[in-house]
């Protein structure tokens, strides 16, 4: 039996003891397919996938490891904005589960004092200028004990910050239900207009010095907070402000 509380998210719902990654099962999926709302959740992921083609460490039972499919009648350059949604999504669901605070580190981490516990990978599939998918892959540090020696001071996991072990379950319903209630705001505008607030509230980064990886030259700055196309804004150190792109460059906190 199904423990989801969502409507739809998750009607077509894959779970696995393994795969390769839950987002490449989904986009199969897709390309078969699989209806929008369609989630895949996996135990471990062989073959996890970071941001910029990095490795996601997903051992069994550490974690939440799950994508979902959906078919926005988006325009593509919209679809990066699912990304941010579906970090409010995990802020959201996080606090509603287990009641611990986290915040979005624009634009695809959630962080517990500054710590990594989630990561979210979008990715899409197009046809000449629409969306044929997208699939919105979440990755959640839940049990985790022992991270490796070079994320251990930049990672963190749920019991980690809890001080106790966690059932999966309540945070995979919980964030997909917020997931679910989020992307359906979303759609009507197809912008951020509606949730500049309640994510700059969410935002880490939020009047921090940051560095921005610019290929055109790096800068440091303050990020502001997100703008209605769910850019980052940043006030330049000459005073001018930036507003930076989400996957064009890639922003560190100093
Ligand atoms: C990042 O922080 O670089 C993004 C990490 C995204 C990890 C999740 S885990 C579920 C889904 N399947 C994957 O292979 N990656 C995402």
């Amino acid at each position: 039996k199904s423990v989801l509380t969502s409507r739809w998210l998750g009607g077509e719902l894959t779970c696995l003891y393994e795969t390769d990654s839950t987002n490449n099962q989904a986009r199969r999926l897709a390309e078969e397919g699989a209806p929008e709302g369609t989630m895949v959740v996996a135990d471990c992921q062989t073959a996890g996938k970071g941001r910029r083609g990095r490795n996601w460490a997903s051992p069994h039972g550490a974690g939440i490891w799950m994508s979902f499919v959906l078919r926005p009648a988006l325009a593509p350059v919209q679809a990066s904005m699912l990304t941010l949604v579906a970090g409010m999504a995990v802020v959201s669901g996080i606090r509603q589960a287990v009641g611990l605070e986290s915040m979005i580190k624009w634009p695809n981490d959630a962080v517990v004092r500054g710590k990594k516990i989630c990561g979210i990978l979008t990715e899409m599939s197009t046809e000449e200028d629409s969306i044929r998918h997208v699939v919105v892959g979440i990755g959640i540090n839940v049990n985790t004990k022992d991270f490796p020696e070079e994320l251990a001071p930049t990672a963190t996991s749920l019991s980690l910050e809890l001080g106790r072990p966690l059932k999966r379950a309540p945070v995979i319903a919980a964030v997909a239900e917020q997931f679910e209630t989020y992307y359906g705001r979303f759609l009507e505008k197809g912008d951020m207009t509606e949730f500049m607030e309640e994510y700059n509230r969410m935002l880490a980064n939020r009047d921090r010095e940051v560095c921005v990886l610019d290929p055109a030259g790096t800068y440091r700055g303050t990020a502001l907070g997100i703008d209605r196309e769910g850019s980052l804004l940043v006030k330049k150190e000459d005073g001018s402000l930036a507003s930076v792109i989400s996957g064009e460059v890639s922003v560190r906190g100093i």
